[in-house]
């Protein structure tokens, strides 16, 4: 398996991370044994960095990673967790809390959840308006020092909240939405980043699916999986977005390839210190994405890769606009107090 390190100060995990979202939240109903099965066939092939977050599924999601992990080398396992998405009983998200007395509380609670004495890598999944970003990270520090947690990292901060952080204490790596359609990164988050040492870990590296070669336009889609509203899945922007799918698999025809694996390789080629995270739910869809570490780009492929979807192409923004309003990384990074 190829490793890549997370930042100067993180770990170094297999090039290609597992997230565990869509096993028990936002994406439509998911089968307990195929999730588990999924994960298992993750770790035998070698991957090592498992995410997920104490929300995904109000502890749902951790207490389905304790049972995936019975009896595995733990030692062997990064697990990356975030916190401090409030969520009522019917889901629906009511806010953020990144106060210190929440981040303590929310890991004492994760960590009876996932059976385990360490978090390998915490993280605010939003960061809280209200709370700076030095009192958040402090406290998480705090709990590095103790030994529950091993490094820091953040979630969808801009490049001001993670110069900020990183001041308080060396952060692993921001996590963060990054795929041919979500180019936003590029700008001043990446190199602000690079600059720093920080690793990312980038999501949505599919766009949830969209991106994967396997979404049409007649799929049916659950009541409450995010895709069924989302600007990028819904109208017109759909049609559009399919058709840059479409021309992306011109280029992964004619490279032996699935789509899904150049669009994972894109992202694997744009720099050693970024780790994508793939939300395959199954197996076959797993073995599809590991496929990507294989496919070798050449400077002509990447070309051809960007012409079938230039930067900027996609319909749609990638989240609704309340939430896009909860986004430090697409602020700037300088609204928080
Ligand atoms: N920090 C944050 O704010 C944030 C936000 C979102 C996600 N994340 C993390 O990032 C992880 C990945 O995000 P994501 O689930 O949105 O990413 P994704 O990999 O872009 O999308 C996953 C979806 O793609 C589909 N898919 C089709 N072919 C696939 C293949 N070969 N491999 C993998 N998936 C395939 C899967 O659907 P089917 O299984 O239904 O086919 C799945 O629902 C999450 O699990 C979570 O841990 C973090």
């Amino acid at each position: 398996m190829i490793t890549r390190a997370l930042g100067s100060a993180g770990p170094r995990v297999a090039a290609l991370g597992l997230g565990c979202m869509g096993m028990s939240d936002f994406y439509g109903p998911a089968d307990e044994a195929k999730s588990i099965a999924t994960i298992h066939a993750a770790l035998d092939a070698g991957v090592t960095l498992l995410d997920t977050g104490d929300y995904y599924g109000m502890g749902h999601n951790e207490l389905l990673l304790r049972e995936a992990l019975r009896g595995r080398d733990r030692g062997g396992v990064v697990l990356s967790v975030k916190f401090g998405l409030l969520r009522a009983p019917d889901g629906a998200i009511v806010g953020i809390d990144g106060r210190p007395a929440a981040v303590k509380s929310s890991l004492a609670y994760t960590l009876r959840r996932l059976g385990t004495d360490h978090v390998d890598i915490y993280r605010l999944g939003r960061v809280d308006p209200a709370v700076p970003i030095e009192e958040t990270v402090g406290a998480i520090a705090e709990m590095v020092q103790a030994g529950y947690v091993r490094h820091v990292g953040l979630s969808e901060a801009g490049a001001g909240t993670v110069r900020r952080a990183h001041a308080v204490h060396p952060v692993a790596d921001l996590q963060i939405e990054y795929s041919l359609l979500s180019r936003g990164i590029e700008a001043e988050i990446l190199p602000a980043c690079r600059e720093l040492g920080v690793g990312v870990t980038a999501y949505g590296v599919l766009s949830r699916g969209l991106l994967s070669g396997h979404w049409s336009a007649d799929r049916a889609v659950a009541d409450g999986d995010f895709r069924k509203t989302a600007p990028r899945f819904t109208g017109e922007n759909l049609d559009r977005n399919l058709a840059l799918v479409d021309a992306l698999r011109a280029v992964a025809d004619a490279k032996g390839a699935t789509v899904a694996q150049v669009a994972i390789g894109w992202v694997l080629s744009r720099g050693e210190d970024i780790v994508p995270l793939v939300g395959a739910r199954r197996r076959d869809r797993l073995a599809e994405a590991l496929g990507a570490l294989r496919l070798e780009l050449t400077a002509e492929d990447l070309a051809a890769i960007e012409r079938a979807v230039p930067a900027g192409a996609a319909a749609g923004d990638r989240y609704h606009a309340p939430q896009i309003a909860t986004l430090d990384s697409e602020r700037g990074g300088v609204a928080t107090r």
